[in-house]
């Protein structure tokens, strides 16, 4: 099955993404000739509230979705682009929900939210908390990438645990952030910490490129064909379509398991 890749920065010259259409489009086709056929753009939610708006992005998903029919050839698949946001989690986020200037994932009940690099704010489980009393399910963005998580795996337990769901970044498993990041994103893996890969994609080339299938493979090499199916195809799809996913955690625990441990036992920083 064709993969569905959740997080991505494709939309032109609105955030740190692609600058113009033309490399949009070139990214959604790298995407597709790599076996993704569904892609949601999710672009920094303040970059748009402060600078663009929501019709505006509504109004590129349909001009890149008509670029990509027109100009595919005969053969080619055409992937399909929907919307959605990648909301930082402060404050407010969600009050910006309610007004329509926080998006969830494809206006499903799903919502993709990044918590900080660095820290793990005292708000944080309150607005977290607050996104589900509107009865939304927060999709923790990337935190194998943020120290606190890193330090303290128990804390992402904890939000697993009360029915939130975890997007690992696809380049974190081959390295690309560093040993941290890659030893963390394996052990959420190993753990059935991590429910979705994305590519969190922002140019055509270098870091954070519109590929996940070296990722995938990395992935199966981990943890079996099985749950990096459910993590880069099966989860990812119910997710768009506002399906609850079946999770890794209802499978047997892997029998590679206890050779994880935790890699930052014992360190600091
Ligand atoms: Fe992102």
């Amino acid at each position: 099955m064709p993969r569905v890749d959740i997080h991505t920065h494709l939309l032109p010259a609105v955030d740190d993404g692609p600058e113009s259409m033309d490399e949009t489009v070139e990214m959604a086709r790298i995407a597709s000739a790599d076996g993704t056929d569904v892609i949601h753009a999710s672009p920094h939610q303040r970059d748009i509230m402060n600078n663009h708006s929501v019709e505006h992005l509504q109004n590129l998903i349909v001009e890149i979705n008509g670029r990509l029919r027109s100009e595919a050839g005969p053969t080619q698949r055409v992937p399909r682009v929907i919307l959605g946001m990648e909301n930082h989690i402060e404050p407010e986020l969600g009050e910006w929900f309610d007004k329509g200037i926080a998006l969830p994932i494809n206006g499903t009940k799903f919502i993709l939210s990044e918590p900080p690099f660095t820290s793990y704010p005292p708000y944080m489980d309150k607005v977290l908390f607050d996104l589900q009393v509107r009865r939304l399910v927060p999709v923790i963005a990337h935190p194998e990438r943020n120290s606190e998580f890193q330090k303290s795996p128990g804390k992402l337990r904890k939000l697993v645990e009360s029915g939130m769901l975890v997007q690992i970044t696809a380049g974190s498993l081959l390295g690309e952030f560093g040993s941290r990041a890659q030893k963390a994103a394996e052990f959420f893996l190993v753990h059935d910490l991590a429910h979705v890969a994305a590519s969190d994609m922002h140019r055509s080339e270098r870091v954070r490129v519109p590929q996940l299938s070296r990722a995938h493979q990395r992935a199966e090499e981990l943890v079996g064909v099985e749950r990096a199916r459910m993590l880069f195809e099966d989860t990812p799809r119910n997710i768009i379509d506002g399906r609850d996913p079946v999770l890794s955690g209802s499978l047997p625990p892997l029998p590679s398991r206890r050779k994880w441990w935790w890699p930052f036992r014992g360190r600091t920083g």
